[in-house]
C-alpha cells in the first residue's frame, strides 16, 4: 500500500513515473474516441473520501473531478462536521474510513494528523495539503513547466515572498529532480532549514537572497503565493505585507528574468499583492495551465497509489 505524503518522502523514480503518467494521460484525453478512454479506470468501483479542514477549490474540484474520470466515486466530508472535528482521534477516524472507503484526501492544519491518518489507514492517503507541505501542487508544477519548457532538471526556479507550505514542497522537489531553488524573502520568514539542507545533500543549489531583482538573474520559472496562508494569523497580516512588499513580482521583476522564463502561483492570488494584474495575466503567466495541471496530476498520484 502506498501513501503519497510528500515529495521528499517519495522515491524519486515513482516521482518521475508520476510526472510522465500524467503528461501521457493528459495528451491521451485530447481527441481520443470515449471508448478508448473508458477502456483504462484504475478507480473501477473504487470510493475516495476527500476530506477537508480547510477551505478549497483547486484540489476539492480537481480530485472529485479526477477520481470520477478514473471510474471512481468521491464523498466529501468537511472535517468540522465529521466527528473529528469534535474530539474523536484521527487513529480511531482512520480505522473506521478505511472499512468504507478505498482511499483518503485530506487537507488539515498540522502535519501530524496527516501523519497519524497514513499510520492507521489501511487504506492510501493523500496530502491535500497542511501547514508544512502541498506535494500534489507542485507535482502539477512541474508537469507544468515541463510541457512549456521542457525538463526541469538543472533549471533555476526563484521563489519571491513567504517561505510557506508550498515553498516547502518546491524545495523538496528540487532536491528529487535536480533543480536549483533561489528564495527570495525577508529572513523572519525563510524556509525551513532543515528541509533547505536535505535538498543540498542531494546535491543542487538551494540559495536565499534578500534582493529580489539580484535573486531572478537567470531565472527560468518565477513563482509566488499568497503572503498570509490559510494557517496564519489575520493579525499578521500588516506586518507580514510590510516585510514582502520588496518581493512582489512584477513586469520589472519578470524581465530580469531568463527571457523565456515562465510565472507560476498556486492560486488563490491576492493581485495587487505578491503579483500584480500584468504578471498574472501577462505572456510569460501559466498560472490556468498550472490550475488545469492539478487534475492531471493527481490522476497519477492516485493511479501510483493504487498500482
Ligand atoms: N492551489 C490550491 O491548492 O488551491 P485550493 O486552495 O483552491 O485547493
Ligand atoms: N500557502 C497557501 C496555499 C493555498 C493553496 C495556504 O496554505 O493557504
Amino acid at each position: 500500500m502506498k501513501h503519497f505524503l510528500d515529495i521528499h518522502t517519495t522515491d524519486p523514480a515513482a516521482l518521475r513515473q508520476i510526472i510522465d503518467t500524467a503528461r501521457a494521460t493528459k495528451e491521451a484525453r485530447v481527441g481520443l474516441p470515449k471508448a478508448a478512454l473508458d477502456a483504462d479506470l484504475p478507480l473501477k468501483d473504487k470510493m475516495v473520501a476527500l476530506i477537508f479542514e480547510k477551505p478549497s477549490t483547486r484540489t476539492r474540484v480537481s480530485f472529485d473531478v479526477g477520481v470520477r474520470q478514473m471510474g471512481g466515486q468521491t464523498m466529501v466530508l468537511s472535517g468540522a462536521d465529521m466527528q473529528l472535528g469534535h474530539g474523536e482521534s484521527i487513529a480511531d477516524t482512520a480505522r473506521v474510513l478505511s472499512r468504507y472507503v478505498d482511499m483518503i484526501m485530506i487537507r488539515t492544519f498540522d502535519e501530524s494528523t496527516l501523519l497519524e491518518m497514513a499510520e492507521y489507514a489501511t487504506v492510501p492517503v493523500i496530502n491535500g495539503l497542511t501547514n508544512r507541505t502541498h506535494p500534489c501542487q507542485i507535482m502539477a508544477d512541474i508537469l507544468t513547466f515541463e510541457e512549456h519548457c521542457g525538463p526541469i532538471k538543472g533549471k533555476k526556479v526563484v521563489w519571491c515572498g513567504d517561505g510557506n507550505n508550498v515553498a516547502a514542497s518546491f524545495i523538496h522537489a528540487a532536491g528529487q529532480f535536480g533543480f536549483d531553488f533561489t528564495f527570495a524573502g525577508p529572513e523572519q520568514l525563510d524556509p525551513e532549514k532543515g528541509f533547505m539542507a536535505d535538498a543540498r545533500k542531494k546535491g543542487v543549489k538551494i540559495e536565499i537572497e534578500r534582493n529580489a531583482e539580484k535573486a531572478v538573474h537567470g531565472a527560468d520559472l518565477v513563482v509566488t503565493d499568497t503572503w498570509l496562508s490559510m494557517h496564519d494569523s489575520q493579525s499578521a497580516r500588516e506586518r507580514r505585507h510590510a516585510m514582502l512588499r520588496p518581493f512582489r513580482v512584477d513586469r520589472k521583476l519578470m524581465s530580469m528574468a531568463n527571457p523565456d522564463a515562465v510565472f507560476m502561483h498556486c492560486l488563490p492570488a491576492h493581485r495587487g499583492e505578491e503579483v500584480t494584474n500584468a504578471v498574472m495575466d501577462g505572456p510569460q503567466s501559466v498560472i490556468f495551465d498550472e490550475a488545469e495541471n492539478r487534475l492531471h496530476a493527481q490522476k497519477a498520484v492516485m493511479g501510483w497509489c493504487v498500482s
